[in-house]
């Protein structure tokens, strides 16, 4: 008889720590890549400091906080650290990335200044009930080569969460699929070709979504100086959203459990009592 089928928090997991184990390292060393972390191979030099950019990261002091959303080895996590004094909390799914990003960043994690946390994925409050214990809200809130691979109502919870962790005056940075760009639509119409909705395996793609419905979920929620662009290429073949913001009115954290916390079936019933 067949397994039944695992929920897609965990196979996602599992896919990341397969890539680190075992992909990662066939393809390095199939192409004799020059690439020291799993992941590198996913930016050039160039592209990565044009994230870097668009992390607007020359505001952060030495008290400022930051969280990220799927640090993988931590590229850019390392970069953060490395040029500016503050503090992150790391929240990642994949335990083998774990174990490559606190190698790489072991002097920040001595030092206090990295804090890396395994996200199990299991429910949409875990975040701000994990976050809150620390205190005070975060500066910055960010997610690169994250909020593409899940769909946009997952991706929503987290600018929920981003809404309510962050102080008034910070920003959120994230890349999204550029569904709207003409390289996002042939992206999409080569990955028909590798995915399907029938998959029983863990589904990678990429989820693509347009401007206007983020313009439109972060002016609601509070946002304000939207920028929405089509980023640089560079490194895997992705068609990507830089969004960034900052946050006018950040949300009651009772307002954004309200929301978070599990509510019932598909038609938001409240579930029935045993
Ligand atoms: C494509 S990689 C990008 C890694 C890194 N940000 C970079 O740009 O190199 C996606 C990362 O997000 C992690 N991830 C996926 N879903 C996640 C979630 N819901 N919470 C935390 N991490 C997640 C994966 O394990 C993986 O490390």
């Amino acid at each position: 008889m067949n397994p039944p089928p695992r929920s897609s928090r965990f196979a996602m997991g599992d896919f990341f720590d397969d890539y680190v184990r075992r992909i990662f390292p066939e393809r390095a060393q199939a192409q004799g890549g020059d690439w020291q972390w799993p992941g590198d191979e996913w930016a050039d030099d160039r592209l990565r400091e044009a994230t870097f950019d668009c992390l607007g990261a020359a505001f952060l002091a030495a008290d400022s906080h930051v969280i990220e959303i799927g640090p993988g080895s931590g590229k850019y996590t390392q970069m953060l650290l490395d040029r500016t004094p503050a503090s992150i909390t790391a929240y990642e799914i994949s335990p083998a990335f774990i174990g490559s990003l606190e190698a790489r960043c072991a002097d920040h994690v001595a030092a206090g200044r990295l804090a890396v946390r395994h996200s199990a994925w299991t429910d949409n409050r875990s975040l701000i009930d994990d976050f809150t214990k620390g205190g005070t809200g975060c500066n910055l809130f960010f997610g690169i080569d994250v909020f593409l691979m899940m769909d946009f109502q997952s991706a929503l919870t987290y600018l929920i969460s981003a809404a309510c962790l962050l102080q008034k005056g910070g920003r959120f940075v994230g890349t999204f699929g550029d569904g709207g760009s003409d390289s996002g639509w042939a992206r999409m119409l080569r990955d028909c070709g590798r995915h399907s909705a029938f998959d029983t395996a863990p589904s990678t793609r990429f989820h693509w979504i347009d401007e206007p419905i983020l313009r439109g979920a972060l002016e609601r929620l509070g946002f304000g100086s939207i920028e929405i662009v089509h980023g640089p290429d560079g490194g895997l073949d992705i068609a990507r959203l830089y969004v960034s913001a900052t946050l006018d009115r950040p949300m009651p954290i009772e307002a954004a459990l309200q929301i978070l916390t599990p509510a019932g079936d598909s038609t938001n019933r409240p579930a029935p009592t045993a």
